[in-house]
């Protein structure tokens, strides 16, 4: 169930049941099938008629008189695109997902995936894997990718994401958004995307590893595709016309980048060509790593995965960073900020037992 974009060769191949799920760009006038689930209407409009006048074996239109369909087939191998609006379509809509930079992690369950799997049943909920984003990183190891986009999908269905309630979007495949992209790279300053929080900080700790510094060694010295990947984001959350964004607190940036990008596009072209969505951040905010350091990186080697089974699982939470005052059980200890005990209140439903667990570690 890989969704997959494009026209005529895609219907053809999802016809032939090689693909669940297909994208398929619908002409001007005709309305998507009664058995799918239209979500997409193609909403660049707002870009300058005949910029992107793109005819050929595409087929494209100019932008200004393309209207496209990203149709769910609700389970069936392909669609014909004649028939009647569903009624589903009245729904909010959730774009969210993930770069598959390898497996996922409790951190990106309490910040996200826990939201989207509440959501599901509410909302029209698209969940995308960004493997062009993630190429920003790993351009000269693509074969990584391959093998995380596999990963990251195992965990989405582990954690109870519903294939029959989510449509999964891999990035790769949708040039659209591509082209979406390019159009608001021209409302961004290079200033403003230099100003990126979670951007500086990312540029900032591959600075800081050493097999990363070849390429984010200088002040500049990073590739222009990793600088502008919010805007690229941008164009996900947009493209699908996403009311609500769930994810974790370091992607907050990026949705307030493409609150400013909507409103550009809006007042320059139109008011309400695109839509401004919201995000939604899980109630515990940041999980600290294992190790006490602010997040769970893979890079540092502490996370707790998705996949680890019960042992290791087990094993980590055995040597968890805790209290360093604390070197004997008799010792009073410090319960704020302690990791242990943020996961406690994350994930240990029993409240009355974190309340005396917490009140026997201050008392020592
Ligand atoms: N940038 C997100 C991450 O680092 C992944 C992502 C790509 C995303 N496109 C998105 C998240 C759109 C929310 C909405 O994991």
């Amino acid at each position: 169930f890989i969704l997959a974009a494009g026209g005529g060769g895609v219907k053809r191949r999802a016809a032939a049941g090689l693909w669940r799920y297909a994208v398929v760009r619908t002409g001007q006038d005709s309305i998507p099938c009664k058995d799918c689930n239209p979500v997409l209407t193609w909403r660049v409009a707002a870009v300058p008629a005949g910029l992107t006048d793109r005819k050929g074996d595409r087929g494209w239109r100019p932008l200004d008189s393309c209207l496209a369909g990203l149709v769910y087939c609700g389970g069936q191998p392909a669609c014909s695109i004649k028939g009647e609006p569903d009624t589903m379509s009245a729904r909010k809509t959730i774009l969210t997902g993930d770069r598959p930079t390898g497996p996922l992690h409790l951190g990106h369950y309490i910040g996200s995936l826990i939201n989207r799997v509440a959501l599901q049943d509410q909302y029209r909920t698209f969940i995308l894997i960004a493997d062009v984003q993630a190429l920003t990183d790993n351009f000269d190891r693509p074969e990584i990718l391959r093998q995380n986009v596999r990963e990251v999908m195992l965990d989405y269905l582990s954690v109870g994401l519903d294939p029959e309630k989510v449509t999964f979007v891999l990035q790769s495949m949708v040039p659209e958004i591509h082209e979406l992209a390019i159009h608001y790279l021209n409302v961004v300053t290079l200033a403003r995307a230099l100003r990126n929080p979670t951007v500086k900080s990312e540029i900032q700790e591959k600075r800081d590893r050493p097999e990363g510094s070849s390429i984010f060694g200088q002040e500049f010295d990073f590739p222009l595709g990793f600088l502008i990947y919010p805007v690229h984001q941008a164009a996900d959350i947009t493209a699908f016309e996403a009311d609500l964004v769930p994810v974790g607190e370091d992607q907050l940036p990026m949705i307030e980048q493409t609150r400013e990008i909507v409103r550009r596009i809006n007042s320059l072209y139109g008011e309400g060509i695109l839509q401004e969505p919201e995000a939604r951040v899980g109630t515990t905010g940041r999980l600290p790593g294992t190790d006490g350091k602010a997040k769970m990186s893979k890079s540092i080697g502490n996370c707790i995965y998705l996949k680890d089974p019960p042992q290791e699982v087990d094993r980590k939470v055995r040597s968890m960073y805790t209290d360093p005052k604390r070197i004997r059980a008799d010792i009073p200890g410090t319960v704020e900020g302690n990791p242990v005990f943020i996961y406690h209140d994350a994930f240990n439903p029993n409240v009355e037992e974190v309340e005396d667990f917490k009140q026997r570690y201050r008392e020592g």
